[in-house]
């Protein structure tokens, strides 16, 4: 496809150069139908460095500087995420999985999740205001909850904890009545709100790529792993990779949540029990 009656030339070898160098990068895997998304992702950082062509800026790529990279992952990956997203999986962890978690870590009083892929941050906030409303003794206890994404500026915005009032109150009803105690009103002008402290205090934001081949950092055991509407865009290879290294650094009988949309591999089903919808648990 030649995109030349768009604003800058844009090849077939351009393109296949972007998608190899992204899937090199993060394990995204574009199919050849996501020209035009290449394309409209990549050309805002032609103009922002004054570039005249694919070509000059696959050159550019090439050489490896980490923030020619940083700034092509940050505008290639896809970031759509919301406050409670799949809510399925809030009440589930509202209903069984915390009141068991709870039980069962009652003496050490230590309880760990880690929402990997976070992007802007609502995914961990919403595990945040979850754990927060049923662990009436918070206090008391060890929490932490890990949230890592590979786009810098969306861990920017996660950690600012700064949103939209319409990005608030598209929550639904029964969360949104809480709205004052997860919220403080941050900016009237622009109806800005910011996560109350008592939420944002539990969580560390750390930049990490899933497709980190280096042996990974965390030591675990987690009692929960979110990793929602990430490995939807990798290769059965790198998704099979990385949901075993969850598995082996989820506690035994903690779980792996993943997006609706996206499952465990049957290879790894004796590993990883299916107990309620993309809900997996550990069993040995
Ligand atoms: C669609 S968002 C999902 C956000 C959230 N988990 C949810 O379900 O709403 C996907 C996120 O995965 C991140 N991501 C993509 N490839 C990654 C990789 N190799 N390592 C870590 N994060 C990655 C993207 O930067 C993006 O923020």
């Amino acid at each position: 496809m030649n995109l030349n009656e768009n604003e800058f030339q844009f090849s077939d070898k351009n393109f296949q150069y972007l998608k190899q160098k992204v899937f090199q990068l993060t394990g995204i895997n574009l199919s050849d139908s996501k020209t035009a998304l290449v394309y409209s992702r990549i050309s805002r950082l032609l103009r922002q460095n004054h570039f005249n062509d694919f070509d000059e800026y696959c050159n550019y790529l090439e050489q490896h500087e980490p923030k020619a990279e940083r700034e092509f992952i940050n505008a290639i990956t896809t970031n759509f995420t919301s406050f409670m997203r799949e809510e399925h999986h809030f009440e589930y962890l509202q209903e069984v999985l915390l009141p068991e978690i709870i039980e069962r870590n009652r003496l050490k009083k230590r309880i760990r999740i880690w929402s990997a892929g976070c992007s802007t941050g609502e995914e961990p906030y919403s595990i945040s205001f979850v754990v927060n409303d049923v662990l009436k003794d918070i206090q008391d206890w060890d929490v932490k909850i890990l949230a890592t994404d590979i786009d810098s500026d969306a861990l920017l915005t996660a950690e600012n904890g700064l949103y939209k009032d319409k990005d608030v109150e598209q929550i639904s009803a029964s969360y949104l009545k809480r709205k004052a105690r997860y919220f403080d009103l941050y900016d009237s002008q622009t109806k800005t709100y910011s996560i109350n402290n008592q939420f944002r205090k539990i969580i560390y934001f750390k930049y990490f790529n899933l497709m980190c081949k280096e042996g990974w950092p965390m030591q675990g055991p987690f009692d929960i792993i979110f990793c929602r509407n990430v490995m939807i865009y990798f290769d059965r290879f790198s998704q099979n990779q990385i949901i075993n290294t969850f598995c082996n650094l989820l506690a035994v009988k903690g779980y792996l949540i993943l997006g609706h949309s996206e499952s465990v591999p049957s290879s790894i089903q004796n590993k990883l029990k299916y107990v309620d919808r993309t809900i997996y648990q550990r069993v040995q």
